[in-house]
């Protein structure tokens, strides 16, 4: 049996690669999205299934408006339609549904969407999902920043009084699990203005399989992984040892 106590709280996706699955198998992009949709219902269903807190997956970054017009458009509608088709069983999972990132910007159809589906799952008790829509750390960062600001001039808050804490209160993820591991596929090695605050001690973990390609054995040993490492939070070796026994 899995050991709860090596288990990840907290796991983010930067699920990459769909487009260049796509490309080996000669078809258009589109496709490689498409199946990445059923890997994400996959990846959701299993996480929940075995006790993961929070997962936060990266959909579309503040970055991805520089890719060509019509193939950010088919991007929110496969959101939108993931959205009406999963719905159902999100709920049915007790899945809490967030969705993180700018969403000013998005098209009213979607945001309507994202509205009425995190209303619905907002007193679910178990996995928190955070889809990652319009998201950039900085963006996030900034916004707190502004809203910490905002509530000085408001006079409801001294500026002395401001530090890490209070800044991370205004994060989109606040209340939730320390994010503990941030997993990549595809094959680059970076974190591409995702959760870069929250990664601060977040084992990373990098594979070369294409997101559409990922599965629930690829999860286990991304997990395996983590459980092997030794997580020290800035202190040494026999102070852990000392603490967990
Ligand atoms: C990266 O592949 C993937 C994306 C930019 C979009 C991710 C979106 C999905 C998997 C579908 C919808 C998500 C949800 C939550 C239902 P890429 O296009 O950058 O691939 P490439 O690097 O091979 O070109």
């Amino acid at each position: 049996m899995r050991d709860k106590l090596q288990l990840p709280r907290h796991v983010a996706i930067i699920m990459d690669g769909n487009g260049r699955w796509a490309k080996a198998r000669k078809k258009p992009r589109f496709f490689g999205h498409k199946q990445g949709v059923k890997t994400v219902r996959r990846t959701v269903e299993y996480a929940a299934k075995i006790g993961i807190d929070s997962l936060t997956l990266y959909a579309f970054s503040s970055e991805n408006w520089r890719r060509p017009e019509a193939e950010v458009k088919l991007l929110f509608e496969l959101l939108s339609l993931s959205i009406s088709e999963q719905l159902a069983d999100l709920h049915k999972n007790n899945i809490k549904l967030n969705v993180i990132g700018d969403q000013a910007a998005l098209p009213v159809r979607l945001t309507k969407k994202i509205t009425r589906a995190t209303e619905l799952t907002q007193n679910n008790t178990g996995m928190q999902l955070n889809i990652a829509l319009n998201y950039g750390a900085h963006w996030e960062i900034a916004n707190a920043a502004k809203e910490l600001a905002l509530a000085c001039v408001n006079g409801e808050m001294d500026a002395n009084t401001i530090d890490e804490n209070t800044l991370e209160a205004h994060l989109s993820t606040t209340g939730q699990a320390e994010l503990d591991l941030m997993i990549r596929t595809g094959g680059e090695h970076r974190l591409s203005n995702f959760l870069l605050w929250q990664a601060a001690y977040a084992e990373l973990y990098f594979t070369d399989t294409y997101w559409p390609d990922f599965n629930e054995a690829q999860l286990d040993d991304a997990l395996a992984w983590f459980a092997t490492r030794k997580r020290r939070f800035g202190k040494i070796d026999e102070q852990i040892t000392a603490r967990t026994g």
